[in-house]
């Protein structure tokens, strides 16, 4: 079911935002105009993926490197520390729809 999330245009400006509906923390972010919508829990230990990287449809936990696919929450990268790579399971990700300048989720 689609859930208003946040105005577009504000998005466009902050370029990534978490917000919270329906009691999930879900990072929306902006990459060559097209909005992707993320759980904001990182599934190896619980960071918060907001703080990482977003860059070519992917976004990289800053604590340990996890890798994560925005549009299907697949792992690029282990989670790693030096050398050494942890499980790291497959994350949550949200269709998202942009219709008269606010931005929609799929939850
Ligand atoms: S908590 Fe994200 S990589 Fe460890």
């Amino acid at each position: 079911m689609l859930q208003y999330a946040m105005e577009h245009q504000e998005l466009l400006e902050s370029f990534k935002k978490v917000v919270v509906i329906d009691g999930k923390k879900i990072l929306l972010t902006v990459l060559a105009d097209q909005v992707y919508a993320i759980l904001d829990q990182c599934s190896h230990l619980g960071a918060s993926l907001s703080k990482g990287l977003s860059e070519q449809k992917s976004v990289t936990c800053k604590a340990h490197g996890a890798k994560f696919d925005l549009e299907s929450g697949e792992v690029l990268e282990k989670a790693h520390i030096g050398f050494i790579k942890m499980p790291t399971k497959k994350t949550v990700t949200f269709k998202t729809k942009v219709e008269n300048g606010k931005v929609y989720i799929d939850l």
